[in-house]
């Protein structure tokens, strides 16, 4: 049996940033609108624990408005505050908690929270001022834990080791208590709140490892939009590494770089990987991640490299069972104390399943095989080892049962529904088809922008194949001198330094890795591009183009032997026709700008039935295509009929 593993996911909003944005929208006066939040336990339990304390937050959705209330406002909590299973509630609130000065609040969590060490957020809190009682057994110095608050002083930490989370804390302490703070950290962890408060208006010098936030610092309110957590992509981006065949296209990842260690780690172990739509989104630099099938090689991680990878090591240890050569994973100590201890609970599933596997007291090795792995996980209730060994559950050959599917709750409720449509056999991909649209037409029939208007009556995407053919002339243009010496050899060898650029409404060309939409409506472009379609190694590969495009979503396609050679099958075919008096008329307004008189019109109709001749070859309509005279219809009518044929295809 094959995998097969295509199309496109949005993973739910990052983790750590959701937290965050909850804490800082509280602690600012006004409202803040949060999209796309993680609606998960571990984001739940933060914003349960801030409501108990007079802040108000709607049930967690799409878009959440906080209307924060600042720190004067807020009260302690009447009871005791369930931290659940999620160490970045419990260690952020106990700084913000530390800095509300005659407030206070006992902070419990289940049995994994309750065994994660505190002292290391206790120690700094304390120095400070606040009091830190630890209320278990004796000489536990963890959960439960009874955070005081009070008017802090300032203070200058070492950080034992690279943690976002004790970081954040103390950064927390000192703006609530409005005391100048610095940090110095080992190596640098995730900064996320570094650049959210910076967003909010508040001043901080940061270098590689240390950051100071200034004394007396106001926090703004601001609307933001959490991106997809680069955690959650990591599992279908193995996923997909590890198919017989895929192309999986992960949306609006956060790419901050202290938090792609496990893109760089899957790239040297021969995932192929690209990335694409990068931009600035609230502070934060997201992107998609297009992640194929590849030849596994082993690989070492350590040193700083763990902090920017230490929440996918999990998921990078189960892809190594799969990798040629001996993976080693070290200088992580800190997987030891995680919602489980991670290097135990990983070697021993990995064992039970029959990997090769050596246990380390800072990581692992573990050597690759073809060996199908059999046996039930005991994920000890870790969210993280649930989705790792789901990836592998997912392979052809292996027979893997999990005993806490449940727990993948905390940090990515619809992993398994996910898992499951996009982790398919090939004979499920090949009965699996996306709606194709397919609309032809001779020259000037207004194919392409009757096309991109049905797309979006329909919700689906336009790809304008027309623009591939455009993106190859441009190209062609620029590096192949005069176009009277354009062999097609010469001209099909640019269509490598053209990709696909996905947005929400269509499929376009990118130019090595740029968008260069304008270049593509250059009069130059338009002179040449006629050539270029003519060329058959051309159209071979804009029609490649255009049939992956259509494996990914459902589309509106336009051009030329479209609903023929290009797609067949596909669902509803249109073919526009317009006299072509018509056609020069549209032509020519469009061109001009304005009303054509008729010797205008007269000279364009001349040159269009001059290109009808042709092009006679490839506009000819499918034998079951529809057809539709659109010479008396204004454009808003056309799209009506075919969304109207399009709505009746698909019942
Ligand atoms: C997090 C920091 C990391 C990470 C955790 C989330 C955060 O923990 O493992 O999942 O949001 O600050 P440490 O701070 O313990 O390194």
């Amino acid at each position: 049996m094959r995998l097969v593993v295509r199309g496109e996911i949005r993973v739910p909003g990052d983790k750590s940033i959701s937290h965050r944005a909850l804490i800082f929208s509280a602690l600012a006066v006004g409202p803040s609108r949060i999209a796309n939040i993680l609606e998960s336990a571990d984001v739940q339990a933060t914003a349960r624990a801030l409501r108990m304390m007079g802040v108000p937050i709607p049930p967690l959705g799409r878009m959440v408005t906080v209307s924060g209330i600042g720190a004067a406002a807020m009260h302690s909590p009447p009871q005791a505050v369930d931290c659940g299973n999620s160490g970045t509630t419990t260690r952020l609130l106990s700084g913000m908690l530390a800095g509300l000065d005659g407030r206070s609040a006992r902070l419990e969590g289940d049995e994994s929270l309750s065994a994660r060490p505190m002292r290391r957020v206790a120690a700094p809190l304390r120095a400070m001022g606040a009091r830190v009682e630890f209320e278990g057994a004796e000489g536990h110095e963890g959960l439960p834990m009874r955070v005081h608050g009070h008017a802090l002083t300032s203070l200058s930490w070492d950080n034992a080791h690279a943690s976002a989370q004790v970081k954040g804390a103390v950064l927390l302490a000192g703006l609530v208590s409005g005391v100048a703070v610095h940090v110095r950290e080992p190596s640098r962890s995730r900064d996320h709140t570094e650049r959210m408060l910076r967003a909010r208006g508040v001043e901080l010098d940061t270098t590689e490892t240390t950051v100071t936030l200034h004394a007396a610092q106001r926090l703004q309110s601001l609307d933001v939009e959490v991106p997809a957590d680069p955690s959650s992509a990591t599992f279908f981006a193995a996923l997909a590494a590890l198919a017989d065949e895929s192309e999986l296209r992960l949306t609006h990842v956060c790419l901050n770089p202290t938090r792609t260690g496990a893109f760089d780690v899957l790239q040297r172990m021969g995932v192929p990987l690209r990335f694409a739509d990068t931009q600035m989104s609230g502070g934060e630099t997201i992107g998609t991640v297009i992640a194929s099938a590849g030849d596994l090689c082993a690989t070492r991680i350590g040193g700083d490299e763990i902090p920017r990878c230490i929440d996918e090591l999990p998921m990078i240890a189960c892809l190594a069972t799969r990798a040629i050569g001996d993976t080693i994973i070290a200088d992580a100590h800190e997987l030891r104390v995680k919602e489980s201890d991670r290097i135990a609970a990983v070697v021993n599933n990995l064992r039970t399943l029959g990997a090769d596997v050596e246990e380390f007291p800072d990581g692992m090795r573990i050597t690759g095989s073809n060996t199908p792995l059999r046996g039930h996980v005991i994920t000890q209730g870790d969210h993280r080892l649930a989705m790792a060994f789901g990836i592998l559950a997912a392979l052809p050959g292996n027979e893997i049962t999990i005993d806490d599917p449940d727990c993948v709750a905390v940090s990515f409720p619809t992993f398994w529904h996910d898992l499951a449509r996009l982790a398919q056999t090939h004979e499920q991909a090949t009965m699996r088809t996306f709606t194709v649209i397919a609309i032809d037409g001779p020259a000037a029939s207004g194919k392409s922008s009757t096309a991109q208007w049905v797309a979006e009556q329909l919700g689906v995407r336009h790809v304008d194949s027309g623009a591939f053919y455009r993106a190859v002339t441009y190209l062609a243009l620029q590096s192949l001198g005069a176009p009277e010496t354009w062999s097609e050899q010469a001209v099909v060898s640019v269509c490598s330094r053209i990709d696909q650029r996905f947005t929400d409404r269509s499929v376009l060309p990118l130019i090595d890795g740029a968008v260069a939409d304008d270049v593509l409506r250059d009069a130059a472009v338009t002179r040449h591009v006629s050539r270029v379609a003519q060329m058959s190694l051309i159209r071979h590969w804009v029609n490649a183009q255009v049939r992956r495009a259509a494996t990914m979503s459902s589309v509106v396609v336009d051009g030329r032997d479209i609903g023929t050679a290009v797609f067949p099958n596909a669902s509803l075919k249109v073919f526009l026709i317009a006299d072509p008096w018509e056609r020069a008329r549209r032509r020519l307004v469009q061109r001009l700008g304005r009303l054509p008189v008729d010797h205008e019109i007269a000279l364009e109709t001349e040159a269009l039935v001059a290109r009808d001749a042709l092009d006679a070859t490839q506009s000819v309509p499918a034998r079951d295509a529809i057809t539709i005279d659109t010479t008396a219809l204004t454009q808003e009518e056309q799209v009506d009929r075919i969304v109207a044929l399009a709505r009746a295809a698909q019942h």
